[in-house]
């Protein structure tokens, strides 16, 4: 079946689709949208170039220099047993504003700005007003354009060495690059880091064997079990695509010009793939999982989301037994918005 969403675009949710997608960039461009996009919204060997430019600042050795701060601020968001917290708004948002600005080496003064923003943003998402999104992304815009105008280039910070960066040809970045490599750094990553934040302590929270399980298991298996989480449940929902010439997804024609949307959250489910796709099997499933996407846009970010869900997840472990709050519902969020709008969570001690 070829389905079309209410603008007309074909709406992918097979795995095999949106893979194949995601693995044919000449077919189908990333040039999606009106705003230059980097590394989003390249195509080709300008792509390749940016993210050669851009992949190591997420480096290993890089983010391990990271991993100390992130603990502390780990540690300093925990709440205490016994606490209610809502696992998205109150501990997701600002643990992923404060480590953004850790990360980045933004102020701290900049906090309550940031966390306006989260807020605004995950409402535009839910509104589904495109209107209302562009604006809010034009004030993101404006927040690191003031920063990156205020800043003395000589910093030792990720934003002050990104300022530092010279292209492959020799060139320093012109500062409307640098606005949209941060923008594309932080902007949604804000949101959806909140929002993944939300989804595993969720899913930890109903599985208390999982938990149990992870307790004193080392970082890798830490790190399969939040991704396998994040896909039995992906609150990342969509991403686009332009064909570049008259082609075909599975039996669905597609025109050029036409844009395609990448449904991951269904990829992600498919039972083509993973079977039952509510049943945990973080090893199982590894390969298969779309939750950072697939082929030449698959996310940079990764390792540091990774690292920062990880850092967190240990810190919840280590203080109690993490369970949903007696009498508090979890909310879904409102599609097109992906995972929950709030999640009351406690720690028991154990
Ligand atoms: C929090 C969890 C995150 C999830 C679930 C996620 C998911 C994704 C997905 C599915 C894509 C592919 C988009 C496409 O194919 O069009 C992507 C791309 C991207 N992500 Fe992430 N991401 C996360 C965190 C981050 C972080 C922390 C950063 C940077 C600090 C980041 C930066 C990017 C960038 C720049 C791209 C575009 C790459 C390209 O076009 O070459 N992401 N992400």
């Amino acid at each position: 079946m070829c389905e079309r969403d209410d603008r007309g675009r074909l709406v992918l949710r097979r795995h095999a689709d949106v893979v194949a997608v995601a693995h044919d960039p000449d077919t189908f461009s990333s040039r999606v949208s009106a705003y230059r996009q980097i590394p989003n919204g390249l195509d080709g060997p300008a792509h390749r170039d940016a993210r050669h430019l851009l992949d190591p600042f997420f480096s290993p050795p890089r983010l391990e220099r990271l991993r100390p701060g992130l603990e502390d601020l780990a540690r300093s968001l925990v709440p205490a047993p016994g606490q209610v917290v809502d696992a998205v708004a109150e501990l997701g948002a600002r643990y992923s504003v404060r480590a953004a600005s850790l990360w980045l080496g933004w102020p701290a003064g900049l906090e309550d700005e940031l966390l306006d923003w989260v807020a605004d943003n995950r409402a535009a998402t839910r509104s589904g007003d495109r209107a209302r999104t562009a604006a809010v992304a034009a004030r993101f815009d404006e927040i690191v354009h003031a920063l990156v105008v205020a800043r003395c280039a000589t910093g030792t910070d990720v934003t002050a060495e990104l300022i530092q960066t010279r292209t492959a040809d020799g060139r320093p970045l012109h500062e409307e690059e640098v606005v949209s490599i941060l923008r594309n750094w932080t902007g949604g990553d804000l949101s959806t880091l909140a929002l993944c934040v939300g989804v595993v302590a969720h899913g930890l929270a109903v599985r208390p064997e999982v938990q149990r399980a992870l307790a004193d298991a080392p970082d890798e298996a830490l790190a399969a079990a939040i991704d396998e989480l994040l896909r039995i449940d992906d609150p990342f929902i969509s991403s686009r695509r332009r064909a570049t010439a008259d082609t075909q997804v599975g039996e669905c024609p597609v025109a050029t010009d036409e844009l395609v949307v990448l449904h991951w959250p269904s990829a992600n489910r498919d039972p083509r793939v993973f079977g039952d796709p509510d049943a945990f099997a973080p090893v199982h499933n590894a390969a298969a999982n779309l939750v950072y996407g697939a082929g030449a846009h698959v996310c940079p970010g990764r390792p540091l989301a990774t690292l920062e869900l990880v850092v967190l997840v240990r810190a919840l472990l280590r203080t109690g037994r993490l369970c949903l709050a007696p009498g508090a519902a979890p909310e879904r969020e409102t599609p097109p918005a992906g995972g929950f709008r709030r999640v009351d969570v406690l720690l028991e001690s154990v």
